[in-house]
């Protein structure tokens, strides 16, 4: 809080005119441009809501990034009675569009740095009638994020809900968005930062979310955690936890995207913070905690000396999701006939893998089908054949969201061997 001074500060962004941001250096390079990736001036639908996108910056395939935060807001709307949206960068609007009319929010502020949207987000968000007053349904400014944040937080205009849909690895907005949050509520985070999760910019990561990260297997699952990590890191600063709702990565970009719940109250043992290990030798992830340091081996080697691992973090180690939850925004999803039809099998089968992989038994990270072949110098046998055998074995075992040809389970990868050449037999001898 201490880079702006009140005497700085223009009026709140929820009543004063909007105004350029500052100019900012970093903002700059988001100024539209076409890419392969952006949608221009087109007519888009998205779950039966039209709505264009001019220049602005939209993709398409983050509807299920958007499918996944309104039925995250409506569950808190129906249980809290109320849901004030934060929308930090809203690009043309969708977004906020839809937490009002899907979500039923009852005040939605849509902010994008860029003024040169303000035509095309207005204009989408004309769908809901604005109203006055304080039945004011929403509100559209163009400040920098972390200038709307911090300025909600210093008028104490707190938000049920904060989705902040950055690029990169930017931490920047963390911790004026939990401080502008209202009590146990919703913070919805971004990465895109691919290199980083995949332990290519190690510097980086330390930088963003103080986690140094090197190249690991399940890489992707280890971007999720790296934010997260970061979110717990800057909650605990300001005497708070998180609780992760879900966590969703999409290879589209990529990217992360976590929804977590903002609660009073330090996490004093730090259980779900600390490092996860993978040993090349053997291929085995495992986690461990701040009371391991210095004693992170693996135990695989047959020499007497452990062999060295590599080691990420700190990061978070918990629990991806919360499967009360997700059990509920599938309830929800149903209801709204969002699923149990061909358009829904996508967001079905995410949401179903999210509540297998919530399997309290199943630990870290997960075994790429292919690694696990390469190392036993035989086919793959099918993911199907390999799960249900490993369940008969006594094993949890589910699919991972994250990466399509993997499982997670808690059998180590040199027992996945042993079943997996086992199955090969058994399947040669059928041939023969
Ligand atoms: C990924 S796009 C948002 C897409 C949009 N949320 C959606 O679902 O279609 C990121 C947006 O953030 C805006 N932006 C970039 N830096 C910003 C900043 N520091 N403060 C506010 N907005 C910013 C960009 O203009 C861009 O529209
Ligand atoms: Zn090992």
């Amino acid at each position: 809080m201490s880079i702006l001074t009140p005497k700085a500060l223009s009026p709140s962004p929820c009543l004063g005119k909007p105004r350029n941001p500052i100019p900012n250096p970093k903002f700059r390079s988001f100024k539209p441009h076409v890419t392969q990736f952006h949608c221009t001036c087109e007519r888009q639908t998205e779950r039966g809501i039209e709505f264009d996108t001019g220049e602005s910056f939209f993709r398409h395939e983050s509807a299920t990034g958007r499918d996944l935060g309104v039925l995250a807001a409506a569950l808190y709307r129906q249980s809290k009675g109320s849901l004030r949206v934060l929308d930090a960068m809203c690009g043309c609007g969708i977004r906020s569009c839809r937490y009002l009319l899907e979500a039923k929010a009852d005040f939605v502020l849509a902010n994008d740095a860029n003024d040169e949207y303000r035509g095309i987000i207005v204009g989408n968000l004309k769908k809901v009638e604005r109203g006055f007053g304080d039945t004011r349904r929403w509100v559209v400014s163009h400040f920098d994020a972390n200038r709307v944040l911090t300025e909600c937080y210093l008028q104490r205009d707190f938000f049920d809900l904060i989705d902040i849909d950055s690029f990169g690895s930017d931490s920047l907005f963390l911790r004026s968005a939990m401080s502008a949050l209202r009590l146990n509520g919703l913070l919805y985070l971004t990465s895109t930062d691919g290199y980083s999760s995949g332990g290519h910019r190690p510097h980086c990561s330390l930088a963003a979310y103080g986690a140094y990260i090197r190249p690991m297997p399940c890489s992707n699952e280890i971007g999720l955690r790296m934010l997260i990590g970061g979110a717990v890191r800057e909650a605990s600063l300001l005497g708070y936890h998180v609780t992760p709702l879900f966590s969703y990565y999409s290879y589209h970009g990529p990217v992360f995207r976590v929804m977590l719940q903002v609660n009073r109250g330090k996490e004093h043992e730090n259980r779900h913070y600390g490092f996860i290990s993978y040993c090349s030798q053997c291929g085995n992830t495992r986690s461990f905690s701040w009371e391991e340091l210095g004693q992170i081996s693996c135990s695989c080697s047959s020499n007497k000396d452990c062999s060295p691992v590599t080691v990420s973090g700190p990061l978070w180690k918990g629990p991806l999701h919360n499967a009360a939850f997700i059990a509920e925004m599938l309830n929800l999803a149903e209801q709204w006939g969002w699923i149990g039809n061909s358009t829904g099998a996508d967001l079905d089968k995410l949401l179903k893998r999210m509540l297998d992989e919530s399997d309290p038994r199943l630990p870290v990270g997960y075994i790429k089908m292919d690694e696990m072949a390469s190392r036993a110098k035989i086919n793959s046998p099918s993911l199907k054949t390999m799960m249900s055998t490993l369940l008969k074995e006594g094993y949890a075992v589910s699919r991972s969201h994250i990466a399509s040809n993997a499982i997670k389970t808690n059998c180590t990868m040199k027992e996945c061997i042993r079943i997996a050449k086992e199955i090969q037999g058994a399947q040669n001898l059928d041939v023969k």
